[in-house]
Order: structure tokens, then sequence, then C-alpha cells
């Protein structure tokens, strides 16, 4: 299987400044066919993030869009729309998703289930916060972010999970090989629970860098990456994805 290395840029970068990347990028990427490359680009460079990859096998996605695709629904991104752009995936339940916009379980399973009705993949994020770590909680809230997010889902159509333990994003602090594989291996476990193949990939984020992206490849059940801020610069999200060859 095919590792997936996903950049998430947020709210980050401008049209032209997505379109300056890739020109950067082509110059510099050389041939990544053995990996799945995702861009997940802010709603607002949709079109540009698509007409820079028309023609290249990589994909891009959206990092959020609402439970129903059409309607009145003021400033919201339809998954339909998405997928008439061209994109593959939808990011959802991202704990910033969670923790700033106040996304519960349940909107993230209606949201789950609408991606799959529209042929798109949701990549489902879920993690614990340190508290949550620290008193021992973590694999309860992987179970239960995962039995919820996923209540609405088609186990015969494609899913993807990210498993982003919240006090690791955007902070420095990596969670450590062990507790990696530890987590990784419970969500393997649960979502074949769920009835969902166990090939299903279930990527990592959560502070990943050039220095630490070849260590953490290498851990059983990590089938890749979801980047924050070193995918914002195509050196060191090209790293990124060169971690496995
Ligand atoms: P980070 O973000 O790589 O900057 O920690 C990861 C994410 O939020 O998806």
């Amino acid at each position: 299987m095919k590792k997936i290395f996903a950049a998430n840029w947020k709210l980050n970068k401008t049209p032209r400044e997505t379109e300056a990347f890739f020109v950067e990028w082509k110059s510099k990427a050389g041939d990544l066919n053995s990996s799945e490359i995702v861009f997940f680009p802010p709603a607002t460079s949709f079109d540009s993030m698509a007409q820079s990859l028309s023609g290249s096998s990589m994909k891009w996605g959206a990092q959020n869009c609402y439970s129903e695709v059409q309607g009145a629904f003021t400033g919201e991104i339809s998954a339909k729309t998405v997928k008439a752009m061209g994109g593959h995936y939808v990011l959802l339940g991202h704990s910033e998703r969670r923790s700033i916009f106040h996304e519960n379980d349940i909107l993230i399973s209606k949201k789950v289930a609408t991606v799959q009705k529209e042929e798109l993949i949701p990549m489902l994020c879920i993690g614990e916060s340190l508290s949550e770590r620290e008193t021992g909680n973590t694999m309860y809230i992987l179970k239960s972010q995962l039995e919820a997010g996923l209540s609405h889902a088609d186990p015969r159509k494609p899913l993807a999970v990210a498993y982003e333990p919240v006090w690791a994003i955007g902070t420095g602090k990596v969670a450590n090989p062990d507790q990696i594989r530890d987590a990784h291996r419970e969500i393997n476990h649960l979502i074949q629970g769920f009835g969902f193949p166990g090939t299903t990939p279930i990527l990592y984020g959560g502070s990943v860098k050039a220095d630490n992206a070849k260590e953490l490849i290498s851990i059983p059940h990590v089938d890749g990456f979801l980047v924050g801020g070193a995918s914002l610069e195509v050196s060191s999200f090209l790293q990124i994805c060169k971690a496995n060859l």
C-alpha cells in the first residue's frame, strides 16, 4: 500500500502563493509516484490547487465541509463542490475544528457520511489532549471519537484516519515511537471492529518534520503523515515525502 503524505495548509497561502509553491515543487520533486501526496489548501485556493495539480498524480482535498451539500448555510463549503472541482479527500474532525469551532462528534459523523456519499474520502482526525493522556484515557478517547465519528459511515467506502495527539500539534512535541505504535495498533484494531478493512490507512500527525519523518514512517501501522507547519515550505515537505524512499 502506498504511504500517504498529506499537507494541511490550514489558513495559509493565497492562490498566487499556491501556484508559486508548485512551480518550485515541480522543479525539485523528482519521482514521487510510489507515494500518495495530498494537499489540503484553504477553500479560497481550490481552483489554483486544481490547476496546479492537473496532469499530476498528486491529489488535493478540503480541510472541512458541511454536512449538507446545498441550501441556506451561509459561509459553508459543500462536498459536492469539492468533488466537482476535482478534490479527492476531506479532512474532518481536526482538533482545531473541534476546539476553536466547537464541532462535536454528532456533527462530525454526519459530515463523514456526507463526504462518503459524494464519493470523496473522509480523513477523520482523532486524538487525545494532554490531560487525557496524563490521566490514562488515551485509548478510551480514541475509541469514543472513532465510534462516534464513524457511526453513520459506510465501511464499504474508502476512509482514512489521522491520529493527531492534540498536545503534539504545532507544539514541536512529537509523540514518542512507542506512543504512536500503541495508538495506531489500537486504531487499526478498532476500525476493523467497526467493519472497516484492516488496510484503512492511518496517518500520524503532530509536529512531523524533515528530521523525524524517517524514524516515524517505519513504525508499524503508520501509513503516512498529516503535516501542518512543515508542509508550507517546498523543501521541508519534500524531504518528508521522501522519508520512505
Ligand atoms: P503540525 O500540524 O504538523 O504543525 O503539528 C499538524 C496538523 O494540525 O495537522
